[in-house]
């Protein structure tokens, strides 16, 4: 019986990444300026996910589907773009990763005395059951937000987290995540900023001087089919009644920001993973982000949106490449988050980059949280990129968004580490704002 029951388990996992059965993924690295746009224009015609964006010089990762992959091959052989294989198997190794994953829910599961672990991936519903918890046992600084919904009907829930309900005048600190389904690092986190906000206080200067909003989970029906269905959805899963969009649902919420919208790194076209969608703030997920900054602007002192990966601290303006007038308190307040984490991260972790969020990733894009919010008026914003990395020189996987979930804790610490610093570089610079 057992068995039995191990076997159907097995079965499952096994049929559940179906879909990727045949796909494999390359590491490309174009030399040139031409072979680089060469190879973006390949984009739309082999249905191409960068996982990784490759630049001039820079080795990035290429998910292909089985039906593509002999002319990009082909392709590449013909434009002498270097590349080597990155995983043979996309299916195999998902699930791998789940067993992972499932692994450590078995051995795991009774600890923590009902605070929220941070040593596996967490579904949904366990970060909700969470973040309810965490208002009804701290209601004197704790407010649950749940008032917007998702597409398909979730609600999107976020904390306020204060000691006076936001009644005083302090600087406003904003801190999201999962708008990008698939970076599952990022969630976490945010959970773990509440834990030290609320559960395991350290620095209590962080709540005497500011006001909290921390949402964890800005895509949650994204999320969950990531967990659920495909394990590389990146977009929301709205539809708009049309046809194309019951093939191809879902939009890129972080195109989707009223800022230069649907001008640069896009592809207007729902099948793609960077459809900004059909006009700026059609998701409820951005919009409700975009709600936020409006009501708290006057106070809103940083603005932080958690992505993997790349080890990076992405600042304005990520459509051109230029910097606002507040380039030198963004920049060297960056430069600080950054310290914090290197000073605290493993030895064999990349370092953290910091820099203009175009020239940094190397591609620019429209539309994006971090840029809106600062084109609003927000004096410090950022996109983090978590780290999620392979290791090459000791075979070590930590692959891309699949990070090994060994080192969730790991991140989750050296991240609130820049929060620490972010949040208190902020109040020095900016903390009178309106007072
Ligand atoms: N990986 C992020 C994305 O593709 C980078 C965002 C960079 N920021 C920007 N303002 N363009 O959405
Ligand atoms: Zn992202």
């Amino acid at each position: 019986m057992k068995f039995l029951v191990l076997v159907l388990f097995v079965t499952a996992i096994h049929a559940k990444h179906e879909i990727y059965s045949g796909w494999k993924s390359f590491f490309v690295k174009p030399v040139s300026h031409d072979q680089l746009s060469k190879l973006t224009t390949k984009i739309q015609e082999f249905d191409l996910d960068f996982i990784s964006k490759a630049a001039v010089n820079r080795e990035g990762i290429v998910l292909v589907k089985p039906r593509y992959q002999v002319d990009f091959l082909k392709f590449l052989r013909e434009e002498n773009i270097s590349n080597r294989i990155h995983t043979e198997n996309l299916k195999q190794r998902f699930d791998i990763d789940d067993q992972k994953i499932e692994a450590r829910k078995l051995a795991t599961r009774s600890l923590n005395g009902g605070r929220l672990p941070y040593d596996n991936y967490q579904t949904l519903d366990v970060i909700y059951e969470y973040l309810d918890k965490i208002a009804e046992n701290y209601p004197e600084t704790v407010t649950l937000v749940s008032s917007s919904k998702s597409f398909e009907g979730r609600p999107l829930k976020y904390l306020k987290i204060s000691k006076d309900k936001f009644a005083s005048n302090k600087p406003v600190i904003y801190i999201d995540a999962g708008i990008h389904a698939r970076e599952w690092i990022s969630p976490p986190t945010v959970t773990y900023a509440v834990h030290k906000l609320v559960e395991n206080v350290t620095e209590p200067d962080l709540l005497d001087n500011f006001d909290w909003i921390l949402f964890p989970v800005v895509n949650p029906d994204g999320y969950v089919y990531s967990f659920e269905k495909e394990r590389m959805w990146r977009k929301t899963r709205s539809t708009d009644g049309s046809i194309l969009s019951w093939i191809c649902p879902g939009v890129d919420g972080n195109r989707n920001f009223n800022f230069e919208w649907n001008t640069v790194g896009v592809i207007d076209n729902k099948c793609f993973n960077n459809y900004p969608g059909s006009k700026p703030f059609s998701e409820p997920e951005s919009r409700t982000v975009g709600e936020i900054i409006e009501k708290h602007l006057d106070r809103m002192v940083l603005f932080i949106t958690m992505h993997s990966y790349g080890s990076m601290i992405l600042y304005p303006w990520g459509n051109n490449g230029s910097l606002s007038h507040n380039a030198f308190s963004v920049h060297t307040v960056g430069i600080d988050m950054a310290d914090a984490i290197n000073k605290l991260s493993l030895p064999h972790f990349p370092n953290y980059v910091v820099g203009n969020a175009m020239l940094t990733v190397g591609y620019g894009s429209s539309g994006a949280a971090e840029d809106y919010a600062h084109y609003r008026g927000v004096p410090l914003t950022y996109t983090f990129e978590l780290p999620g990395f392979e290791n090459k020189d000791t075979d070590e996987y930590l692959d891309g968004f699949n990070l090994d979930p060994i080192y969730i804790h790991q991140v989750c610490v050296e991240t609130w580490e820049a929060f620490v610093i972010g949040a208190r570089r902020a109040g020095d610079l900016y903390g009178k704002k309106n007072l």
